[in-house]
């Protein structure tokens, strides 16, 4: 059951435009005048600010600035993301805790975040270093009505979301490495990692993980790992709000999932090929059974890598790696 405290946070949300009279309060949570004073007193030691009026009662003035669900859902505006949030402070990874709440029965539109993960988890099983306080860490629980092989596209759809965040709220062009690595200057600052459980022909649920290198400052980037790691700070010179990227993300995502549902993939692929790396251009790919080097041709109408094969002839790959040199160095991804 809902804690005193958080129906008192969401009373005075509900409230922001008035003042709402001690009694009220007191008379909607069933508690005393005294037992909400004391709220009162604690939610401003946490950093909410409240101002209290003689006969008028309380209104909330500003949420503080950590994470929690009240702060994030305070002026958050989606419909269905995010109207269930479940924050913790650390936790070994918000996919797992995704999966679980999922298998629970989660709603579609449930959205798992931390501060911190001490077992973040990248693509094949990889880490995914996330360090307290830097980053955005999240996963989000969907239901969708497709078929389990479109599932790859909503991956895609993901990596645009995040695109599209960085270009018009940070005011940085970023580019998509194939399929969903968020790059700003070459370098990668966000990653997506989906996970799905699904019968033949029906998705469950699906997870979608998203990894926001956003606050570190270059030395706090990882650096044993096998590409160039950067943070939306070192590229942009300057810290960010990771409750307002976060809620951007949430509202971005929500208006793009209900698009490409109306609409399908084409407006997906277009976007995701206005932003796609290396697009033109030769990569190094490798799949099970080759490696070879291609033109890399964009994407295909189901989100497949296009390139061409040994011969030269349009191929479609769905798993590969790709590769890449710059500054002598080499890059390398599985994907
Ligand atoms: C990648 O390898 O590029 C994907 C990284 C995905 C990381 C995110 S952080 C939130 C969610 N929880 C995890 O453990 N992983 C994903």
């Amino acid at each position: 059951m809902e804690s005193n405290r958080n129906r008192l946070i969401a009373l005075l949300e509900e409230n922001k435009d008035q003042y709402i009279s001690g009694q009220k309060l007191s008379e909607q949570l069933n508690i005393s005048r005294s037992a909400i004073w004391k709220h009162m007193k604690e939610l401003e030691k946490d950093g909410y600010e409240i101002e209290g009026k003689s006969r008028k009662g309380y209104r909330i003035i500003s949420f503080p600035d950590k994470l929690s669900e009240n702060t994030l859902q305070w002026g958050l505006k989606t419909k269905w993301l995010g109207k269930t949030i479940i924050h913790r402070e650390s936790i070994d990874s918000t996919q797992f805790l995704a999966h679980q709440t999922a298998r629970d029965g989660a709603a579609h539109g449930t959205v798992i975040i931390a501060d911190e993960q001490t077992k973040g988890k990248g693509r094949m099983n990889r880490e995914w270093h996330s360090a307290p306080g830097k980053g955005i860490w999240l996963s989000m629980i969907l239901r969708p009505q497709l078929l389990p092989y479109l599932a790859a596209q909503l991956t895609l759809l993901a990596a645009t979301v995040l695109a599209d965040v960085v270009n018009e709220h940070i005011g940085v062009r970023p580019q998509i490495k194939w399929p969903n690595d968020i790059l700003i200057n070459g370098k990668k600052t966000a990653g997506i990692l989906t996970e799905m459980q699904a019968e033949q022909d029906q998705i469950q649920y699906v997870v979608i993980g998203m990894g926001i290198n956003v606050n570190q400052a270059e030395v706090e980037l990882p650096e044993n790992i096998s590409y160039k790691a950067t943070s939306i700070r070192a590229e942009s010179g300057k810290e960010w709000d990771i409750k307002e990227l976060i809620q951007q993300i949430l509202q971005t995502f929500e208006h793009a999932y209900e698009s490409y549902i109306e609409n399908g993939f084409p407006e997906v692929k277009e976007k995701w090929e206005s932003y796609g790396f290396k697009i033109g251009e030769m990569i190094d790919i490798k799949t099970m059974q080759d490696e070879w080097r291609s033109e890399f041709l964009g994407i295909a109408e189901d989100g497949a890598l296009l390139a061409t094969d040994r011969e030269g002839h349009e191929t479609k790959l769905y798993s590969a790696e790709i590769k890449w040199f710059e500054d002598g160095n080499e890059n390398a991804e599985d994907k």
